[in-house]
């Protein structure tokens, strides 16, 4: 029987081969660091929901930008949290906004790193969902959304965006989005697209972060129901037809499976979005002293390039740049 035993002993032969036999490699430069920014001068306020997250004024977030791009991480992703809020989420919009201002800051400080920014309109409307609300019904209109969606997006180009990012999934935001934006002579600004995002529990320290939880109802009539798996890749599928460019499934580690096939059915750049709930579980566990927090970031972060991410976008992200670098 010395054939199967040739195979058992293989993992102990090879494991001092270390780096020469490892798979998968996580780097720096796979992270998109996630940044919330807020109106008001010097304001660093604590998300309390997770540990290490703050929202930022924009002197702030400058500071944080340049850490970023000193441990090598390639970009930032900017959410805005605006002095006021309206039905139209004008905010969002708005060519003096918070998320355009701090872009024009951010690229002008450091611009080789790269800015993403967020077009949705949640952290904008005052009733807190991502799209336009039907007065009487309650219902979130897409279409009208759509215009708005567009208009916020040419308006981060304009402020020096490297690429938008849409995650409100109201149907048709991408081409709606790329024909605005090469309306407006951003021909070559590219589109991240959620793709595949769900209806999740694991949104919810986010919300505490950007102060958008929805006033009423909830996002289930545009975000997947979490059972789905085949959905996703006629979602993937609707938005590389309307030109996206870069796909991204959201969550990630509960959504592993998605993120392999997405992976298989296109052979565009992928990002996957580690989620607000998914950093909180891992730092309340390693604050009780439950996790190792080094390991157990390192191995969530891994697990998510293995199942097929190109880009992974994740709080942890300074933290684990500077893990990585030893
Ligand atoms: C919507 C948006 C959400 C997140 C990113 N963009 C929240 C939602 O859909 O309710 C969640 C990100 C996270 O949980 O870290 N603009």
């Amino acid at each position: 029987m010395a054939f199967p035993k040739q195979r058992m002993r293989r993992t102990r032969r090879t494991a001092g081969l270390r780096g020469l036999v490892r798979e998968t490699r996580l780097s720096p430069e796979d992270f998109i660091y996630p940044l919330f920014v807020t109106a008001g001068e010097d304001v660093k306020n604590p998300v309390a929901s997770m540990p290490g997250v703050f929202q930022l004024s924009i002197n702030h977030a400058v500071a944080e930008a340049e850490r970023a791009h000193e441990l090598g991480i390639p970009g930032v992703l900017l959410f805005g949290l605006p002095e006021t809020k309206d039905e139209a989420g004008s905010g969002a919009y708005d060519p003096e906004g918070i998320v355009q201002l701090a872009t024009r800051a951010i690229k002008e400080a450091v611009p080789e790193l790269l800015v993403v920014t967020d077009v949705c309109l949640c952290e904008y409307t005052s009733h807190g969902h991502c799209g336009v609300v039907h007065r009487e019904t309650g219902e979130v209109l897409n279409d009208v959304s759509l215009e708005l969606l567009a208009r916020t997006a040419a308006s981060h180009a304009e402020a020096g965006a490297d690429v938008v990012a849409p995650s409100d999934m109201m149907d048709g935001r991408v081409a709606a989005i790329r024909a605005e934006l090469d309306n407006e002579g951003f021909e070559n600004t590219p589109i991240m697209a959620y793709a595949a995002k769900y209806a999740s529990a694991f949104y919810g320290p986010f919300r505490d972060a950007a102060d958008s939880a929805p006033q009423f109802g909830d996002r289930r009539s545009y975000q997947m129901d979490p059972a789905n798996a085949r959905e996703a890749l006629v979602e993937t599928g609707l938005d590389v037809e309307e030109g996206a460019d870069i796909v991204m499934v959201k969550p990630a580690l509960p959504y592993l499976d998605v993120l392999r096939r997405v992976r298989e059915a296109t052979d565009l750049p992928l990002a996957a979005y580690n989620v607000s709930g998914e950093y909180a579980m891992v730092k309340a566990a390693a604050q009780n002293g439950w996790l190792d927090e080094e390991r157990a970031v390192l191995e969530a972060l891994t697990g998510i390039k293995r199942a097929g991410a190109d880009i992974i976008i994740t709080y942890h992200a300074p933290d684990a740049a500077r893990w990585l670098s030893g």
